[in-house]
């Protein structure tokens, strides 16, 4: 018996793959990872379209117990773990397959879209990109600014930086359950504004002449979606854009080809 990870795209519930839709289908149980990203569309239209039931797995499930529940399920049962994009865009996965590997499971992946790769309908060339970063919502006590230094280590090398913007899917806390509280707390997703304010922040602090107000940069939002949103433009100009509904991302250009700046013209505005 085995553990199934399968990528569902980035759109709605028909990105998925023919072959991930038939593991679905034959699957003994269900599970949807619903914290590191999400989709379009909720779990009752996927329930409809896959014919099964989905049962969601917090972060919890997958990386605290994930020993216990999937691992152990997946030796006598087949059971599919659903994730939006690809299972491997996000770190959590790995971890999640070695451990499943060492406990004697057969693991197997059925890949989709990831925002990684979608993200070359910019026109950007996806190999020029450095290194991803996250910019994760502040904290009092943690406003880590490993992002700042993503950007500025790969625009000295000309390279494009993708930024993934912070999601926090709060699950009620120890000390919420003790009070009677067990609703979770609805989901933040960080908007391209708020990215953008964090990154001035910090330009603020360091004032390393690393972005400012005239920077070039690129929003994106609901990327594979029908109603995507790409805007080119400087920091400014995008501080005041509503890219709408989540997810947003953030890219910081490097070095442009000319190529690639008139692929930046069809997103620019006015
Ligand atoms: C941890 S990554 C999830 C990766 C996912 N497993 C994948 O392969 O695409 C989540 C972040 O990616 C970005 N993201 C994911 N899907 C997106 C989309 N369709 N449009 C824009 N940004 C997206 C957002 O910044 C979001 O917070």
């Amino acid at each position: 018996m085995t553990l199934f990870l399968i990528g569902l795209g980035l759109g709605d519930e028909k990105d998925i793959t023919v072959k991930g839709l038939e593991v679905v289908k034959q699957a003994d149980v269900v599970y949807l990872e619903h914290y590191t990203s999400i989709l379009g569309v909720d779990k009752a239209k996927l329930e409809k379209f896959y014919g099964r039931e989905v049962i969601l797995a917090d972060r919890e499930l997958v990386e605290q117990h994930a020993e216990e529940q999937l691992v152990k399920l997946a030796k006598h049962k087949n059971v599919a773990l659903l994730v939006v994009g690809d299972p491997f865009g996000a770190t959590t996965h790995t971890d999640l397959v070695l451990r499943a590997k060492a406990a004697g499971a057969k693991v197997e992946i059925v890949h989709n879209a990831s925002i990684l790769n979608a993200v070359g309908v910019v026109g950007l060339e996806l190999y020029k990109y450095g290194a991803t970063t996250s910019i994760p919502f502040w904290e009092p006590g943690f406003e880590p600014e490993t992002p700042y230094d993503a950007i500025k280590e790969n625009k000295a090398r000309g390279l494009h930086t993708l930024c993934l913007l912070d999601i926090k899917v709060k699950e009620p806390s120890k000390e919420d359950l003790q009070r009677g509280v067990s609703t979770p707390r609805p989901p933040r997703f960080m908007t391209v504004t708020q990215a953008l304010e964090s990154l001035l922040a910090i330009e603020q602090r360091r004032r390393e002449g690393v972005l400012g107000p005239e920077t070039l940069v690129v929003g994106v939002a609901r990327i594979g979606q029908h109603d995507q949103r790409i805007i080119a433009g400087t920091i400014a100009e995008l501080l005041k854009t509503d890219f709408s509904k989540p997810l947003h991302s953030l890219i910081v250009p490097g070095t442009l080809h000319h190529v690639e700046e008139e692929a930046l013209e069809q997103w620019r505005r006015g």
